[in-house]
């Protein structure tokens, strides 16, 4: 097997994006740009990638990582430049380059193999893939001679009004011989802007009457480039129709694929039901038979089969099986819902786990505390569980009662079946099986009636 090495140039300024952060690091679907283009590349070769960078290149590092092997391209002179680069990691040690543009995050691997399959049966030096499109977005017109042997790319501003006319467009991205490429690229002429095109080198082999072959792409959201806002949001479409059209194919109903938006890496399950907007992000795993929406947001969380979430706010949390949430239920990170839990309106979850079968209709705040199996949570209860300096544990056991609007002043154990009045203020830990009640809450004695407060 040929050894074929993945570079991904990210060095330009990305100046029509008009931003602070390097262009490719703007998400698309909740990823970097850059992201998926490596995974594209990942696809088609195990050989480590290499990143060309330059402006941003500390942040594009930060958020990479040592995943991949950088060359920095200081100052940008253009893409045939920014290869030139990549030249001391991988002369001698590679027999193709795959070169793409990192600012390309539809382009699939599948893709990419076809491209890389075009080069290994073409006697010349490079393939490429190209597009038939009406609407050019600026890219490079592919220029045929009347045999139809692909002779030149000619980039926009350099086009005449003839060739601006011509449909078939450079995708960018690239197979090259590499023992061939390095030659050539030192043979790039400065363009008129005072760049280095790569796309010349498509000329360099023509003119050395070496044929160049072209892999046609009919997807043309595959080939969307992203170089201002506007293709950013082009981008951000289209994935994520890929991604939803995938989890639908894969069982997963969604009510209005239109107003569902999906990232990357979350995971559905079978027969789980969509509703309309619903935001999935990050890591988020949901299994199967779920329904969720509509107006919920649901970050970073793992959710089990058959919950319910109607309307709710959910980041860093945990979900077991036949949860039931919502509506206007807000879980936070650490907050940990076991089976059968039962959340309902106006509800905060803290780093708290709620054992099997807890209930918590109403209005409450729970912090920092760990609920025992089969307790309840009456309407309005609250773990003060900060004194303005410290957070405090609330250990609350199991088949526990909580009242109506019980404060728990943490740091505060209650034994398993005890019971609050409504309106504790429970600054005392309570023992197994005791009722207490009252400002600040206290025992009902067994011989008498509870005596009110003077
Ligand atoms: C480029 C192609 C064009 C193609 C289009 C597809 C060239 C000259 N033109 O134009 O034919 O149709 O992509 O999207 O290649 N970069 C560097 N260093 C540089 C300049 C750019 O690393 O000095 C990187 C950028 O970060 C970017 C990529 O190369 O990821 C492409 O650069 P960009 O300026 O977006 O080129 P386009 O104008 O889109
Ligand atoms: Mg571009």
């Amino acid at each position: 097997m040929p050894i074929i090495t993945p570079v991904l140039l990210a060095a330009g300024q990305g100046t029509r994006m008009k931003s602070n952060l390097p262009k490719v690091l703007h998400p698309v679907c909740g990823k970097p740009m850059v992201a998926h283009a490596l995974q594209a590349a990942r696809a088609v070769s195990a050989e480590i990638p290499v990143l060309v960078v330059g402006v941003g290149a500390e942040a594009v590092k930060s958020a990479l990582g040592d995943s991949v092997r950088y060359a920095l391209q200081d100052p940008p002179l253009g893409t045939g430049h920014a290869l030139m680069q990549a030249e001391p990691l991988l002369r001698g040690k590679t027999d193709y380059v795959l070169l793409t543009y990192a600012d390309m995050p539809l382009l699939r691997g599948e893709t990419l193999q076809q491209l890389v399959q075009t080069q290994l049966s073409n006697p010349g030096p490079l393939s490429m893939l190209t597009v038939l499109r009406d609407n050019p977005r600026g890219f490079g017109r592919i220029l045929r001679n009347t045999e139809g042997n692909i002779i030149a790319i000619v980039e926009e501003a350099a086009a005449t009004p003839e060739q601006r006319n011509i449909r078939e467009l450079n995708v960018g991205a690239y197979c090259f011989r590499a023992d061939w490429l390095w030659e050539a690229l030192r043979q790039i002429p400065l363009s008129a802007k005072g760049e280095y095109y790569l796309t010349d080198t498509v000329e360099i082999a023509a003119r050395q009457g070496l044929p160049v072959q072209a892999t046609l792409m009919d997807d043309f959201a595959e080939t969307i480039g992203v170089n201002t806002r506007v293709h950013l949001a082009e981008a951000e479409a289209a994935l994520r129709r890929r991604i939803n059209e995938f989890h639908m194919l894969n069982g997963v109903t969604l009510i209005d694929p239109q107003t569902t938006y999906i990232q990357a890496d979350v995971t559905l399950g079978r027969d789980t039901v969509v509703y309309p907007n619903t935001h999935l992000q990050g890591n988020t795993v949901i299994g199967a038979e779920c329904q969720v929406g509509p107006d919920t947001y649901i970050r970073d969380t793992k959710v089990g089969d058959r919950c319910r979430i109607f309307k709710s706010v959910l980041e860093g949390a945990v979900l077991e099986n036949d949860v039931d949430m919502g509506p206007f239920a807000r879980l936070r990170k650490g907050a940990h819902l076991c089976d059968h839990v039962h959340m309902g309106n106006f509800g905060e979850v803290k780093d708290s786990t709620l054992g099997a079968g807890v209930k918590m209709g109403h209005f409450s705040y729970i912090g920092n505390a760990q609920i025992g199996e089969n307790t309840n949570i009456g309407a309005g209860t609250i773990t003060c569980n900060y004194d303005g300096a410290n957070k405090h544990a609330t250990l609350i056991g199991r088949d526990v009662f909580i009242g109506s609007d019980t404060m728990l002043v943490a740091p505060l154990t209650i034994g398993d079946s005890a019971r609050t009045g409504a309106g504790a203020v429970v600054t005392k830990d309570v023992p197994e099986g005791a009722l207490v009640f009252g400002v600040p809450a206290r025992p009902r004695l067994q011989t008498s009636a509870p005596v009110e407060d003077k």
